[in-house]
């Protein structure tokens, strides 16, 4: 079997799985087994695929055809020009954390030292910050109030924000495949917010920074809940690539 028609039938059935993008996710679990880029693939299609390649191929296919994430797959994902490795235990980082990172890079400046990543699951946030910024000390941790005693500077967290009762009707790549505590964010979506809003008001240092991502139609809620526990903070939200407010900052004053 040659290139060209090892993609070709993978690609036919990832597509009557149900896979968006199927000759584009055929190329690169094909490109990831041969330990060669796309390019390669388009310039080497009449080449024969060896045996053991092939079988491997095709394991993984099957895989994505009951709808496993192709990261998971992979075991490694790219986030923010970084290589993060995941697994069934972590949230699969989204582009719209790259949005979450992007805010603190910009605003951390030389004003803040210690930054707190809560929930950090596959360490993207943190991982991306302590390459930005390498003079920050960053923490990474899960929520707890020991945990915020720590950074008092910035915190940052892109906690589980669906409500409970969407998760079944999400995509089976992240209803089935994805870890429910990275998920499920309580009845309404927000519990861990107000959890974090909670140890927040006496733990950010003047001048501190928190930064959240936030689910869809949550952004008015979490800028609320922000203004409650740290009265007089600057806040703000961001809308990611589709308009949707994604981010919310929360500045405290400077005494
Ligand atoms: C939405 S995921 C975010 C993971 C990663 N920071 C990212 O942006 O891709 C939320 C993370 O918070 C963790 N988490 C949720 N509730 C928690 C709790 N009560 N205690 C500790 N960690 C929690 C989950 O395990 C998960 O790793």
């Amino acid at each position: 079997m040659t290139v060209r028609e090892a993609l070709s039938a993978a690609a036919a059935r990832l597509k009557a799985a149900g896979v968006e993008s199927a000759p584009l996710e055929a190329q690169l679990l094909l490109a990831y087994v041969l330990r060669r880029d796309r390019v390669w693939l388009t310039v080497n299609r009449d080449r024969a695929v060896a045996a053991a390649d092939r079988a491997r191929f095709q394991r993984m296919v099957r895989q994505r055809c009951i709808r496993k994430p192709l990261q998971q797959i992979l075991g490694e994902t790219e986030f923010y020009g970084r290589r993060i490795l995941v697994d069934r235990h972590v949230l699969v980082p989204r582009p719209e954390t790259e949005l979450l990172v992007g805010q603190v890079v910009e605003r951390w400046r030389t004003r803040y030292r210690t930054i707190l990543d809560i929930g950090t699951g596959s360490g993207c946030i943190a991982v991306v910050l302590a390459g930005e910024l390498p003079r920050a000390r960053i923490t990474a941790t899960d929520i707890s109030a020991r945990a915020l005693a720590v950074a008092r500077n910035v915190i940052v967290s892109n906690p589980p924000y669906i409500p409970t009762a969407s998760i079944p009707g999400l995509q089976p790549e992240v209803a089935q495949f994805e870890p429910v505590t990275a998920l499920d964010g309580g009845s309404d979506g927000l519990l861990c917010y107000r959890r974090i809003a909670e140890g927040i008001g006496t733990r950010l240092r003047p001048g501190g920074l928190l930064a959240v991502e936030v689910g869809d139609g949550q952004a008015s809620a979490v800028a609320e809940l922000a203004r409650c526990s740290l009265p007089g903070a600057a806040v703000e939200t961001v809308e990611d690539y589709c308009g949707t407010p994604r981010i919310v900052l929360a500045t405290v004053p400077q005494r």
